[in-house]
């Protein structure tokens, strides 16, 4: 990039989990790829006392050399690392961010400069933060340069309610445009890739509908356990946490109309009236459960309410299995399965579009053949990349033998490029203004729409999870 305003990278809560394994990484990584607008520097500010030379060190420890050439990469670290600075304080102490402003002030030469904070803390701390941002005069006005964004993480509050009033309150310091609120599934490249697959090749969009698919499911499956990190999870429970934001970014994406153009205001526009047309949840239409003991290749794992950081009395589902309606002309009646869950037999995240069988099939008659199934198209977020297609073959040889056989597309063998990690997209196109994979008000607001409701009568009627084992595939009931 050709050098400009100096861009000010401030990252709060710096000691955290996020920033040094995620936010960090990816910027080093963007620096290695020559990606940050130079000149740059990258702020760190949390309660922990580090001084500038332990807080690099807690940085470099999680910093990987994919994008250095061999040989280099020490001398990468370096660079990088000289451009870091810390600065520790309370989260609503104004004498902190006053040395924080001043601290800024001075690698940007006391000329205007171009600030990205990423709240990388609790919700609990977000308006604390974001006054105090905005009483140390550190926000510059207005789209142009020099520009001032915040990005923040979810949870983005609990229902539409709370959602709404936290808005509100950060639109006091930061205005709509300046705000990127990040959902890291829509970084990952699989999930970047939708809106090509769909709109840039012939054969899918003309049977993109009722009238050729049959069912859409959505899975998110996690193997682990809480291990100690229930504190969090446990006031949000998995509807909330995975289900609300990814999986339903993934609907959107799987099932909104073309968008006018390819900016972010249209795609948004479009996600939105798809969101919009979801009906909301009701308790019938959804199996909730969470996990008991279990045993995985002979490791026990104990119950998600013997995990020391979860109420024992705890019904807070690890589970959920929801069947969408979509009421549009294109999806009337084609149930979207959507399925979330921890303690399961894998640790996967798959999209599966279900063809209608083929109208009176030939080789369905008189027994002779075994009926093929219908063509199925799986597009596979993680652990490994891939989209494949199922179609029906004629085994080679003799006779007529039928067989379902993929056509296959592992992202790692078919491309020779690195993928990049979600965070390094993001981060890149907050750099540069572009909003398309950040999620707009509106959109939060349709998002909640569909689970406000089931949430309330959840709470209301203390509705139980039911059980299964951890390492299992979900409770039994749970074919939505
Ligand atoms: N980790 C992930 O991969 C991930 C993924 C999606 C979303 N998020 C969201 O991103 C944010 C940060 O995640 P994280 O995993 O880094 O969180 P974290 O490690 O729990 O917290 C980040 C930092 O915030 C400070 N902090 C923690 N609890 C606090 C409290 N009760 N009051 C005030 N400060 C507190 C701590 O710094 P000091 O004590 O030094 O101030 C901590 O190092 C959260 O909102 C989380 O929900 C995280």
């Amino acid at each position: 990039m050709a050098a400009g305003k100096h861009t000010s990278i401030v990252v709060i809560g710096a000691s955290g989990d996020l920033a040094r394994k995620k936010i960090f990484p990816a910027l080093f990584a963007l620096y290695c790829q020559r990606l940050l607008p130079d000149p740059w520097h990258v702020f760190g500010f949390a309660r922990t006392e580090f001084t500038d030379a332990t807080f690099r060190e807690a940085i470099a420890q999680h910093l990987t050399c994919r994008y250095s050439p061999d040989g280099e990469c020490d001398l990468r670290m370096g660079e990088f690392l000289g451009r870091c600075r810390y600065v520790s304080g309370a989260y609503d102490a104004r004498d902190a961010f006053l040395d924080l402003y001043l601290k800024m002030r001075d690698v940007e030469q006391h000329q205007p400069a171009n600030r990205m904070f990423y709240l990388a803390i609790p919700p609990s701390v977000f308006l604390d933060v974001a006054h105090a941002i905005g009483d140390a005069g550190l926000v510059a006005c207005g789209q142009r340069e020099p520009w001032s964004r915040v990005v923040l993480e979810k949870p983005f509050g609990k229902d539409r309610a709370t959602s709404d009033a936290l808005a509100h309150a950060l639109a006091q310091v930061f205005v709509e445009d300046q705000t990127y609120r990040i959902d890291h599934y829509l970084g990952k490249e699989v999930i970047q890739n939708l809106l090509v697959l769909r709109f840039a090749n012939l054969v899918f969009e003309p049977i993109w509908n009722r009238q050729y698919i049959e069912r859409v499911e959505i899975v998110w499956k996690e193997d682990l356990s809480l291990a100690g990190r229930g504190g969090y999870f446990d006031q949000y429970g998995i509807l909330r946490d995975v289900m609300q934001n990814h999986l339903i970014q993934i609907l959107a994406l799987v099932a909104m109309e073309p968008p006018a153009r390819l900016d972010a205001a249209s795609i948004a526009s479009a996600k939105v009236e798809t969101l919009r047309s979801v009906a909301p949840l009701e308790l019938a239409e959804v199996v909730l459960g969470q996990y008991q003991a279990g045993e995985v290749r002979g490791q026990s794992f104990p119950a998600y309410v013997d995990d020391p950081t979860v109420r024992k009395d705890s019904r807070t589902p690890t589970f959920a299995s929801a069947r969408l309606k979509i009421n549009n002309a294109r999806w009337e009646g084609v149930p979207f399965v959507v399925t979330a869950g921890k303690g399961l037999d894998a640790r996967m995240t798959e999209i599966r579009i279900r063809f209608r069988p083929v109208a009176a099939n030939m080789f369905c008659r008189d027994d002779v053949y075994t009926c093929p199934e219908p063509n199925q198209l799986v597009i596979r977020v993680q652990p490994d990349e891939a989209i494949y297609l199922s179609l029906t073959h004629k085994v080679p040889g003799m006779g007529l033998r039928l067989q379902a056989r993929n056509l296959d597309l592992q992202y790692k063998a078919a491309f020779s490029e690195l993928i990049p990690d979600a965070y390094e997209s993001l981060l890149l196109d907050i750099l540069r203004g572009d909003r398309s994979l950040f999620i707009r008000h509106d959109e939060l607001q349709a998002a909640w729409d569909i689970f406000t409701p089931l949430l309330h009568t959840i709470d209301q009627q203390q509705t139980s999870p039911q059980p299964y084992a951890f390492g299992s595939s979900g409770p039994g009931s749970s074919s939505a």
